[in-house]
């Protein structure tokens, strides 16, 4: 069957195929060159200009993302530990010098029940002597639809007895490269034996 019917195949159809897959095969060798070109620089070339159409990035967007934060310290399964604090720390009022390293879950709703739609990964301390004044470094990790693997990046103050605190978001991952805004965070609710806490937050994030 098979020999029968390459020798029914005209010798001009025979060239058109032919060039028909060489010039796909030379398109898709293009395409793998360009493609190579995009993504990475040359061998020794330090810098380059290139336009954000090069590196896919389309339109600029504002997003506004509402969550709740859970800051548990107490009970069996704490999101957030003590990992360091100085000497003076148990005389100063504001615990200056104290360092927690944080795992804390997001959620839609106040509840901590509610669907998870990423966790707060970080630093807190307490970096003012004279009011409750804490020094943040920790990134949002989404894993919420399209978010999923996405993050924000918050370097702040957190004046945590203050209605609104703000902090700024410095840069983003995945979703939110490019990243910049900021966050506002409000008590929700605070349990005053144990100081676990729920955080309502509203992010407004320009990205691409
Ligand atoms: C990049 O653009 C700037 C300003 O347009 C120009 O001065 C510079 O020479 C360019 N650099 C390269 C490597 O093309
Ligand atoms: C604070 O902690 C240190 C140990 O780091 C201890 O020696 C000191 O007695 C403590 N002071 C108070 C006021 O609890
Ligand atoms: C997020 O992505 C990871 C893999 O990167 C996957 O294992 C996980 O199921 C995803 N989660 C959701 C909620 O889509």
């Amino acid at each position: 069957m098979a020999p029968k019917a390459i020798k029914k195949i005209k010798p001009t159809t025979f060239l058109i195929i032919f060039f028909t897959i060489n010039s796909l095969f030379n398109h898709f060798l293009s395409a793998a060159k360009h493609d190579h070109d995009h993504n990475h620089n040359h061998h020794n070339t330090f810098s380059r200009n290139r336009s954000s159409k090069e590196l896919g990035l389309k339109r600029e967007k504002l997003s506004h993302l509402h969550f709740y934060f859970h800051d548990v310290l107490s009970g069996k399964t704490p999101t957030a530990v003590k990992v360091a604090e100085a000497q003076m720390t148990n005389t100063s009022t504001t615990a200056f010098g104290k360092v927690l390293m944080m795992d804390d879950p997001l959620t839609v709703g106040p509840e901590r029940s509610s669907k998870q739609v990423g966790s707060a990964q970080g630093i807190y301390a307490s970096a003012s002597q004279s009011e409750v004044g804490l020094l943040m470094v920790y990134n949002f990790v989404f894993t919420e639809g399209k978010y999923n693997g996405s993050t924000l990046s918050i370097l702040g103050r957190n004046s945590v007895l203050s209605p609104v605190r703000e902090m700024p978001i410095v840069g983003g991952s995945g979703l939110f490269r490019f990243a910049r805004g900021y966050a506002q965070a409000r008590t929700h609710n605070l349990d005053a034996k144990t100081l676990d806490a729920v955080v309502e937050y509203n992010v407004y994030v320009i990205h691409f």
